[in-house]
């Protein structure tokens, strides 16, 4: 089947997904690239919604090998915003007319269950916001009491949909698990967020299609895809990073198979090329998520290295970004930018 057909086609075999994560020629890509610029836009008009991420404990209780956030990892500095700190954040991002905070920090226990639904319902109380956490697998309770205090929205990425891999990578976690949890939070009422990484050791562009595949499966609101960079004190120091081309064809091909979804254009591919996010935007993407943690935290909270724009001001990357985003013809959302399925299903 040719090309254009493929673009065009409603529903996607896994075939057909890898024949268009598989493109080398540059015209064959940019239109992929060009057609899942189109869906977006039908889909998702031409607004970029922003979220503002606060990563407020770099500490992990996990061992991923590719994290530097990992719990083996003793070179790095650890710290814990307090409750306070957050809940200010949180203001100042609103404020900005920010309209979705993201609470992310590693698997860290120490913010038990209260805590974290007391920082939800006073930034529920202070602001117009939306709430994504993310905060690793918690227990089924605990997504229960945040919803109740306020949570919208869980973003837990998948990571890899390959079983074997995905006990490589982890040890200790089951793919099993992580999907039985997202499978829950949907069932609760949250708006899920999944999505893999690109380029890990042994992935293959199969196991790629298997990630889009899965996303559709678990009739996730938000797909984010990016690249792997090699991180030190982690096992896979030396390894090779993930492929610009190969990310922004993952994401244009989970934009055709996927439509009514969010996509980001994610720091991990805004730090290995400095066009990343732009490229990203026009290959399907319609979201931002700017790090918005203070310093002087922000430098610390290193998964991977270099990350795009650690050492600016936080206070100046609402203004940076709309910069960017209108230069290619969109404008950032004044809307929380909640589930494209959720905004459809509330019309109807
Ligand atoms: N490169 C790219 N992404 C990474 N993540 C963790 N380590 C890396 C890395 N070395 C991503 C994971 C995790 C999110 C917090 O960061 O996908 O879900
Ligand atoms: Fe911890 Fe998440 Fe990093 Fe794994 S990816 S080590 S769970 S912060």
């Amino acid at each position: 089947m040719k090309l254009e057909q493929i673009l065009h086609k409603e529903e996607l075999t896994k075939e057909e997904i890898i024949f268009l994560l598989n493109l080398t020629d540059n015209n064959d890509q940019q239109k992929l690239f060009d057609r899942a610029d189109e869906i977006r836009s039908i889909y998702c008009g031409n607004e970029v919604h922003l979220r503002g991420i606060i990563e407020f404990s770099n500490y992990c209780e996990q061992n991923c090998l590719y994290c530097g956030l990992r719990k083996s990892n003793s070179k790095l500095s650890r710290y814990r915003m307090t409750p306070e700190e957050i809940i200010e954040t949180a203001r100042v991002i609103s404020n900005q007319g920010i309209y979705t905070i993201v609470l992310q920090s590693g698997e860290d226990n120490y913010y038990d269950t209260d805590l974290i639904a007391y920082i939800i319902y006073q930034i529920k109380q202070n602001t117009n916001a939306a709430i994504t956490l993310s905060l690793g697998e918690r227990s089924f309770n605990e997504y229960r009491e945040w919803k109740i205090a306020g949570a919208d929205r869980y973003l837990l990425k998948h990571e890899t949909a390959n079983h074997d891999l995905y006990s490589v990578y982890h040890k200790k976690q089951k793919l099993e698990d992580r999907l039985s949890h997202l499978s829950f939070l949907k069932t609760i009422g949250y708006q899920i967020g999944s999505g893999n990484i690109i380029g890990l050791p042994m992935q293959s562009v199969e196991d790629i299609a298997d990630d889009i595949l899965l996303c559709k499966k678990l009739d996730v609101d938000m797909a984010a895809f990016g690249p792997f960079i090699p991180s030190p004190d982690t096992t896979y120091k030396n390894k090779t990073a993930g492929d610009v081309d190969l990310t922004l064809r993952t994401m244009a091909t989970a934009r055709i198979v996927l439509k009514k979804v969010h996509i980001p254009a994610t720091t991990a591919l805004a730090t290995i090329d400095d066009e990343g996010r732009i490229k990203g935007l026009n290959a399907g993407a319609n979201i931002v998520m700017p790090d918005l943690t203070p310093s002087p935290y922000r430098k610390l909270y290193q998964i991977y290295p270099d990350k795009k724009c650690i050492n600016d001001n936080p206070l100046n990357c609402k203004g940076c970004l709309q910069l960017q985003i209108e230069a290619i013809g969109r404008k950032i959302s004044s809307s929380r930018g909640d589930s494209l399925k959720l905004v459809e299903q509330m019309k109807d």
